[in-house]
């Protein structure tokens, strides 16, 4: 371990025995869907053991896909988690919902069995503009199929289950590339011989969410609680004041439109299923998200040294771009504010966080958290640093802006420890 003493009295520490390098990150229901930047499991896992105890009530703010909810769910620990994404409750609703392997594996026999039996002429195609972009017409058919299937499903907690695997299935099978979570299409001369095996991959996937479900089914501590809430961090969410025992969570980096997109990686998925109440608005999240609108000036009353030195650099450069980046740190102040209303006094926040690139300027946002935590009052413990070896999120983009200009985003990240003050 590597100790650096910062201006302040901030030390942070490097400590690789949080990097969890090769590990399984796929265990329980953790691998039924991929999300943008998600919680390594067992982060979140050695969070809630080092600063909770069992039959706690935690909360991630930005609960994702739910990594954090699972872990709590599976050790014992009561569990909120609020999210802004209607795909990103969705996903932490069905990974935390236990359903007996037994029933979910005979219902999934009797799907494959209806999907085999429906007529090209019984389904319906979805009507969104650009389909045939995005999707070629056997798989358009094919997708028609399971969805038609799907909705026979009675029951609802294994229709959203199932429904998770063809949420995946679409996007493996939809003509975008892989590994990217913006929506980028494949280039046109690879496009002639695509040809996805949808049934394939929708029964791939499906058998080995079964299996994970089985694994988190027989793990789980029946005694906690998870409850979802669809809901903006900044304000309040009905959480009762003093009312957690510890916050985790994994905030975004910065707005979602240079980072990571969040409601365009949801797009397709929103298109094919019922989970946004407007599929053709799902890239419309992003705006929602924090610093998806850009502050009017750059005058503000946000009390942090780093912050202002990061601004400054930044709008020297480009003013535009320090006005989003302000407003990014604005609403996220507003989320470190609820968050200590709802924490119970001497108990812990711990952020999971990365320091960004923009216009060549390293925002030092651990740094930054704990100093707008500490106005609010906090006290900023520790700032762990870690590699990020298996986190599934880009590690290049444009900072830039400018496009094929490639930079080296982030390879490490920062969990910064607050307790709130009594
Ligand atoms: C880094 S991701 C969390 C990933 C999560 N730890 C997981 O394992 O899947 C950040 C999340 O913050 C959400 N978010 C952004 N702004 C928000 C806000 N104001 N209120 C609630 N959620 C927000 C995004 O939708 C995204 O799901």
């Amino acid at each position: 371990m590597q100790t650096e003493l910062l201006s302040k009295g901030y030390i942070k520490t490097i400590d690789y025995s949080w990097d969890y390098k090769g590990e399984n990150t796929k265990s329980y229901t953790h691998g039924i869907h991929t999300y943008p930047a998600m919680f390594i499991p067992q982060v979140a896992n050695r969070i809630l053991k080092t600063y909770s105890q069992q039959g706690d009530t935690v909360c991630d703010i930005f609960c994702g896909s739910g990594t954090a909810l699972v872990e709590s769910k599976v050790f014992g620990r009561n569990a909120y988690g609020i999210d802004l994404n209607p795909l990103a409750v969705f996903l932490a609703k069905a990974k935390t919902k236990p359903i007996n392997p037994e029933k979910l594996r005979s219902e999934y026999i009797k799907l494959l069995y209806i999907i085999a039996n429906i007529k090209d002429g019984e389904i319906k195609k979805p009507d969104f503009n650009n389909i045939d972009f995005w999707f070629k017409e056997e798989v358009i058919v094919a997708l028609a199929k399971i969805k038609e299937g799907l909705s026979r499903i009675k029951d609802e907690d294994v229709r959203n289950f199932l429904t998770a695997s063809f949420s995946e299935t679409v996007r493996l099978s939809s003509n975008t590339k892989s590994g990217e979570f913006k929506l980028v299409r494949i280039k046109k001369d690879k496009l002639e011989n695509y040809s996805p095996d949808v049934i394939g991959i929708f029964r791939k996937k499906t058998e080995a969410n079964i299996k994970g479900m089985e694994y988190f089914y027989n793990a789980v501590d029946r005694k906690a609680w998870t409850k979802v809430i669809y809901g903006n961090s900044a304000e309040d969410n009905g959480i009762k004041e003093n009312s957690i025992d510890l916050i985790l969570t994994s905030p975004p980096y910065g707005d979602s439109r240079t980072t990571v997109a969040y409601g365009q990686f949801s797009r397709l998925s929103a298109q094919w299923t019922d989970i946004f109440e407007d599929p053709n608005k799902a890239s419309g999240v992003d705006k929602e998200l924090l610093g998806g609108k850009a502050s009017k000036t750059l005058r503000h009353d946000l009390k942090s040294y780093y912050l202002e030195d990061s601004l400054d650099k930044i709008a020297g450069r480009d003013e535009n771009r320090a006005k989003e980046v302000l407003s990014f740190y604005v609403g996220l102040n507003e989320c470190l504010r609820q968050a200590y209303r709802m924490l119970k006094p001497n108990k812990y926040f711990c952020l999971v966080i990365g320091n960004r690139l923009v216009k060549q300027v390293r925002i030092p946002t651990d740094l930054i958290i704990a100093e707008l935590g500490e106005e609010i009052g906090f006290i900023c413990e520790d700032i762990f640093i870690r590699n990020i070896p298996g986190k599934r999120m880009p590690l290049k983009n444009s900072p830039t802006n400018v496009v094929g200009v490639l930079e080296e985003t982030m390879v490490k990240e920062s969990i910064v420890v607050l307790r709130k003050i009594s």
